[in-house]
C-alpha cells in the first residue's frame, strides 16, 4: 500500500478539537481521523497556499465535474451539475434547512439514536424533535415504519432528516427502506434531508444506496447533503455540497444557504474537494481496507476478552457502536469511569438521544497501535467497572 496508515502523527498543539485533552488521555470520540490527508489534497492546498493571495473564492466548473464524476463512479448516481450547491459544511446547511422548511415550534422527524448535531440543529433553532426511534432487535437496527407514518402524518411535521449511512450505528440503509421512507414522506408532504457524509467509508465490497437514487419520489422530494470531509479527513477545511434535483426545492435550498451566508467557499475548500474526488480514490480504498481490519480486530478482542460488551455489526463509518447494556443501564457513567480510570475518552451514547443511553461510540480512525491501546484501556477499565 502506498500510504502508511500505521504512522503516528502527534496532533497535540494543533488546536485539534479531539486532541485538546490531558497528556495521558486517549481521545476516541469526535469523528475525525488521526491520518494525514492524501498527498494530492495536500499538494493542491500547498499550491494554493504558495500563491499567497487569499481573496474571496468562487466555485469553479471543475468542482461540479469532480462531484458529478465521483458519485457516478463510486455510487452509480451522477447528479446533474445544476442540482449541486456548495455549502461550507453539512451541519451549517442542515441548520439552514431546518429554519427554511419547518416554522418555529414545528416538528422535524429524527430517527434516534442519531448524530447529535441533528438534535442541536432542531432544538437550537426553536423547532421540535419528533422522534421515530429505530428498532433495535437481535443486535440490529431497522426502521419502525408504522411509527414513522404516524409521525409524518402529523400536521406540525414538514421535515425529516435521514442519516445514510447512519451515525452512530454505522448502518447502511437498503434501497427498499429508503424508497419506503421516500414514499411515506411524499404522501404526507414532508421534505427529506438525507445526510450522506459517511457514504464513502464502507467495508470493501459493500456499497451504499444514495437516498436520491432509491426512487423517483426520493429524488424529487429530497436534499442530499454530502462532503469529502469525513472520508478524506478534511473536516477543518469546511467544504460540502447539497444536491437537489427538483428545481422549486433547489430554489428554496439556495435561498436558505444564501440567507445564512454559508454558500461561499474559503480558498482551500474547492481545490481540496477537487483533489479528493479526482485523485483521492487510491488513498480512500486503502483507508477503508485499513479501518475495517481495525474494526474486525476490535470485534475479535471484545468477543474474546469482554463479551459483556456487544459491538453492533455495521459496514459503514469508522465508528463502533457498543451495546453496554449487560454492564450498565447508564453508559455515561461508564464513559466517565473509563476516562477517569484509564484516560480513554469515548463518546457517551446518550448524546445521540435517550435510545443511546446504554451505548458508547468509539472512533477507530487511527493507527492500529492506537486502536490496540484503546481496546486495552476499554477492556481493563470495563472489567474494573464491573468488579466495583
Ligand atoms: C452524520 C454527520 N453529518 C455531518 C457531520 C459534520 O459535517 P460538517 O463538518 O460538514 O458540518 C458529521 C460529523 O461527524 C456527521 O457524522
Amino acid at each position: 500500500m502506498k500510504y502508511d496508515f500505521d504512522k503516528i502523527i502527534n496532533r497535540r498543539g494543533t488546536s485539534s478539537l479531539k486532541w485538546s485533552v490531558a497528556q495521558d488521555e486517549l481521545p476516541m470520540w469526535v469523528a475525525d481521523m488521526d491520518f494525514a490527508a492524501a498527498k494530492p489534497i495536500y499538494d493542491a492546498m500547498k499550491k494554493r497556499l504558495e500563491h499567497g493571495v487569499f481573496g474571496y473564492a468562487v466555485v469553479d466548473d471543475e468542482w461540479y465535474d469532480a462531484v458529478q464524476s465521483w458519485w457516478g463512479r463510486r455510487h452509480g448516481f451522477a447528479p446533474k451539475k445544476e442540482w449541486m450547491l456548495f455549502s461550507e459544511g453539512v451541519v451549517p446547511a442542515i441548520s439552514s434547512f431546518v429554519r427554511a422548511f419547518a416554522a418555529p415550534g414545528e416538528g422535524v422527524v429524527l430517527q434516534t439514536p442519531v448524530y447529535n448535531c441533528f438534535i442541536g440543529c432542531v432544538l437550537d433553532n426553536g423547532r421540535k424533535i419528533v422522534e421515530n426511534p429505530l428498532r433495535y432487535e437481535g443486535g440490529a437496527y431497522s426502521v419502525d415504519f408504522e411509527d414513522l407514518e404516524r409521525k409524518l402524518a402529523r400536521d406540525d411535521v414538514k421535515l425529516m432528516i435521514v442519516c445514510n449511512p447512519h451515525n452512530p450505528t454505522g448502518n447502511i440503509w437498503d434501497r427498499d427502506t429508503l424508497a419506503r421512507i421516500g414514499s411515506l414522506a411524499k404522501k404526507h408532504g414532508v421534505t427529506v434531508i438525507s445526510d450522506e457524509i459517511h457514504c464513502d467509508i464502507t467495508r470493501p465490497g459493500f456499497k451504499y444506496t444514495p437516498f436520491a437514487a432509491a426512487s423517483e419520489e426520493c429524488l424529487l422530494n429530497s436534499v442530499t447533503c454530502c462532503a469529502p470531509s469525513k472520508a478524506f479527513n478534511i473536516a477543518g477545511i469546511q467544504t460540502s455540497v447539497a444536491i437537489v434535483a427538483d428545481e422549486a426545492l433547489r430554489n428554496k435550498v439556495r435561498a436558505a444557504l444564501n440567507a445564512d451566508h454559508v454558500a461561499s467557499p474559503n480558498v482551500f475548500a474547492i481545490p481540496a474537494a477537487i483533489a479528493a474526488f479526482n485523485e483521492g480514490e487510491e488513498w480512500l480504498d486503502g483507508f477503508c481496507e485499513y479501518v475495517f481490519e481495525g474494526r474486525d480486530y476490535c470485534v475479535a478482542r471484545l468477543k474474546r476478552e469482554l463479551p459483556e460488551i456487544k459491538l453492533v455489526e455495521a459496514d459503514a463509518t469508522y465508528l463502533l457502536w457498543l451495546d453496554c447494556s449487560a454492564v450498565t443501564d447508564d453508559a455515561t457513567d461508564l464513559q466517565k469511569f473509563l476516562r477517569k480510570e484509564t484516560g480513554l475518552y469515548l463518546q457517551e451514547g446518550e448524546a445521540y438521544g435517550k435510545q443511546g443511553k446504554k451505548f458508547l461510540r468509539v472512533n477507530i480512525a487511527c493507527p492500529k497501535s492506537v486502536i490496540k491501546d484503546g481496546m486495552n484501556r476499554l477492556i481493563a477499565g470495563t472489567k474494573k467497572y464491573i468488579a466495583r
